[in-house]
């Protein structure tokens, strides 16, 4: 992906986490997700693209912007989009680490339109990849990751979601002598996060998601990590939306090819508040900064982008309204 278009992009998911941070805290998720939905939208539309969602706030009958089919863009560049304005909207409400503003991009066609349903998830960074796999065992799975990086599994951090349908997940990576990360939000993190040196995660399992496994595909495809999925329908609504919307085999494997079909794919996320993988948005009298992380799938580029936004220097997506 043009590095140009990478920059641009960069700077919607900055408009979103500067728009959601400011409701850091004030325990009104929705107000910090709105604030995020409208100014990532509004920042999309100042781009010369012709973008798709195809992942996004939800079904057009729910969600009045960043739905599901909604085009954004002032024309230009024919691309697909998969967008999480404020991933965490609780972790912002309530103050707590790693909520993100995310979205990935790549040519039309490329990204699988996944249902608002739940995924089974494994991901693990590059050092592991090909070596975990959906249908394996936690057990399996975490001694994997060990061979992989040369370690006992002791010396292994899995991250799951804090959930009651997680009970017997947990119990197994514990008995095979890992270390859990429990998250009370934030999946696109918690899989990331594999691929990052220095989070201390080694490996993600469990159930999240579906359009947030998308979001996660895409950054393990730009940084070589691996990630694998399996839809976990809760009805046959979201089984049949699922055969209307998927692309793929949705009884199969999910694993990255069929969610991120191309090698031209970009992820960019931005912290909204602070965290192990970035630092949230700070806001200062005279400016505000954002922490950002743009990856490229075509040339394997992962950049770490600090930006200071100047009091009145107002940014683009304001500037040309
Ligand atoms: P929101 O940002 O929509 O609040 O949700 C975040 C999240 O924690 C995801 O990261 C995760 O995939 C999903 O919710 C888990 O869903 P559930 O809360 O239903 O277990």
């Amino acid at each position: 992906m043009r590095t140009t278009r990478i920059v641009e992009m960069l700077e919607v998911t900055e408009a979103a986490a500067l728009a959601a941070g400011r409701w850091m805290g004030r325990g009104d998720k929705h107000a910090a997700d709105k604030a995020a939905v409208e100014a990532m939208r509004s920042a999309f539309n100042h781009l010369d693209i012709s973008g798709e969602i195809v992942i996004g706030e939800g079904e057009r009958d729910k969600a009045p912007m960043l739905y599901i089919g909604e085009k954004v863009g002032a024309g230009g560049e024919e691309i697909d989009i998969a967008v999480d304005p404020l991933e965490g909207t609780n972790l912002t409400a309530y103050g707590q680490s790693n909520s993100l503003a995310v979205l990935a991009f790549g040519p039309k066609g490329t990204l699988l339109n996944a249902p608002d349903t739940y995924m089974y998830k494994v991901a693990t960074g590059p050092l592991a990849a090909g070596t975990v796999h959906v249908d394996a065992t936690p057990a399996e799975n975490v001694a994997a990751v060990a061979k992989a990086l040369g370690r006992p599994a002791g010396d292994i951090v899995v991250c799951i979601l804090d959930r009651e349908r997680h009970t017997d997940l947990i119990a197994e990576v514990r008995e095979a002598g890992a270390r859990i990360r429990l998250i009370s939000d934030g999946d696109v993190f918690g899989a990331v996060a594999t691929a990052i040196e220095g989070t201390g995660i080694h490996l993600y399992l469990g159930v999240g998601a579906a359009p947030e496994g998308v979001l996660a595909a895409a950054a393990m495809r730009c940084i070589g990590g691996e990630f694998m999925g399996r839809f976990r329908f809760r009805n046959d609504e979201e089984r049949a939306r699922a055969e209307r919307m998927a692309d793929c085999d949705i009884d199969g494997v999910l694993d990255m090819d069929c969610l991120v079909a191309t090698d031209d794919a970009a992820f960019i996320a931005t912290g909204v508040t602070d965290g192990e993988l970035l630092r949230g948005v700070k806001y200062f009298g005279k400016g505000s900064r954002t922490h950002s992380v743009a990856m490229d799938a075509s040339t394997g580029t992962v950049r770490f982008i600090e930006t200071v936004y100047k009091t009145g220097a107002e940014p683009f997506w304001v500037r040309r309204d």
